[in-house]
């Protein structure tokens, strides 16, 4: 997406398959839209990929860091990639690049790596730039963020930067310039604060469940209160993805070093857990238990638009229902080949009737748009059951119900109770 501002931009990652793919004009992950950018960009030669850092070109002006930073053992950022990364980057670049951290990273990091840099001998300016976009809809919030973050130790790298964000800052997008420590404390805040809007709304719903009440009515009210905001506020079976739960665990640590506990992120950190369990504990309440019982998933990937099942509470709930013995078979849209290799022990149906073929529940786990389109009158002829569980809230209940399901939506009015 910068080189389709007009920007010249090498790419380097050490996986040589992706590269040759990415060479190719073809995108390793699903991300709508993304294929259309990266071929007019090849073509116009805009972008080059590499697979070695010995291929940098010395005079790069700006390297932007973007490795990953996965959880280690205690839930602490692993900042092995990135630290690996600089150094690869330094040996390499003339010394007035700059070198620009976009990876998320623990506040603080990009002053270590400014001093681990300046102990080397290598005298880099460093910056601080994160990135706000959601898998499924990446190349909209590039092109239309809410605002762009930039930390800067100096006034020439905050001149670099404008001009990297120039036809974003001349649309008047807001460009806010931080200090370092400020930009990385502001990327985990907002994760942070996201995570817990879905949390709240999903205890919302436990409640709402077992006083009749209507969370998706009470999400939508709340949010019109603009101090409240409507985004973020759809209950679900849980927030799952390689970011929410990874930076939130980073942060509790990070403060836990300064000995300082942050109680509400401790909290949303276990009512997510206990919410992913519970609908997992509804489901054998519901069918009472679920040894060798046939049950359907539809949905696998972490949320729709995306093939990404890392920390996806579908997962999580297949895999707690299998340890039970629920005999299980899956379909996701684009998910299959990520959730084959985590997810072991069920089927998977090449499509969305098939997987429902001859089960005593169906459980509805990601949004996927083609799920409320199903022709539901023949699909209830092919259950051995017809007990629907909508966690995304996604199906009509209404026409369910006038077809003859039992239908158990989230946080509405139901017959059970954990
Ligand atoms: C997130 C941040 O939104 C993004 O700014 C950051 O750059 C990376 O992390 P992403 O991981 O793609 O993006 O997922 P997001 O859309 O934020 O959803 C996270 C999880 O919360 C998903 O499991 C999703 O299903 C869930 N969610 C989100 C809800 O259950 N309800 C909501 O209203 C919103």
């Amino acid at each position: 997406m910068l080189s389709e501002q007009g920007h010249k931009v090498d790419c380097i990652d050490i996986n040589t398959e992706k590269i040759e793919l990415l060479k190719s004009g073809k995108i390793p992950l699903y991300e709508p839209g993304l294929a259309d950018y990266l071929e007019n960009n090849i073509k116009s030669q805009r972008i080059r990929f590499f697979d070695s850092y010995s291929q940098i070109n010395p005079n790069t002006e700006v390297v932007f860091v973007t490795v990953d930073t996965p959880s280690d053992s205690l839930g602490n950022a692993n900042l092995k990639n990135v630290y690996n990364a600089v150094s690869e980057v330094s040996e390499r670049v003339n010394q007035d690049c700059l070198i620009v951290i976009k990876s998320t990273v623990p506040p603080g990091t990009a002053e270590n790596i400014h001093n681990y840099l300046s102990n080397k001998g290598y005298n880099f300016d460093l910056g601080v730039n994160p990135e706000f976009l959601k898998q499924g809809s990446a190349v909209s919030d590039f092109l239309y963020p809410d605002r762009i973050i930039i930390g800067v130790k100096t006034k020439l790298a905050r001149a670099k930067l404008e001009v990297i964000y120039r036809s974003f800052i001349d649309k008047n997008i807001p460009l806010i310039v931080t200090d370092t420590v400020t930009a990385e404390m502001i990327k985990y805040a907002s994760n942070a604060f996201l995570a817990t809007k879905v949390a709240f709304i999903n205890e919302m719903a436990g409640l709402c469940e077992l006083l009749g009440a209507d969370i998706d009515l009470l999400a939508n009210s709340m949010g019109m209160d603009h101090r409240i905001g409507k985004e973020f506020l759809k209950a679900g079976p849980g927030f799952g993805g390689s970011c929410f739960p990874k930076d939130l665990s980073a942060l509790i640590r990070l403060a836990e070093d300064h000995n300082v506990k942050l109680q509400i992120l401790n909290s949303v950190k276990e009512s997510n857990y206990n919410h992913i369990t519970n609908i997992a504990k509804k489901v054998e309440y519901v069918l009472n238990g679920v040894q060798n019982k046939k049950i359907a998933i539809w949905g696998l990937t972490f949320k729709s638009g995306t093939d990404d099942v890392r920390n996806s509470p579908a997962i999580d709930i297949a895999q707690l229902l299998v340890n039970n013995k629920a005999k299980i078979t899956a379909y996701d849209p684009m998910g299959m080949d990520n959730a084959r290799q985590v997810l072991k022990d069920i089927e998977y149906a090449d499509n969305a009737i098939g997987a429902a073929r001859d089960a005593e529940a169906l459980l509805l786990l990601t949004e996927w748009k083609e799920f409320k389109n199903q022709d539901f009158a023949s699909l209830k002829s092919i259950m051995a059951a017809p007990n629907v569980f909508d966690f995304r809230n996604l199906l009509d209940s209404e026409l369910l119900l006038r077809y003859g399901y039992h239908v158990y939506s989230l946080g509405k009015k139901s017959i059970y109770k954990v």
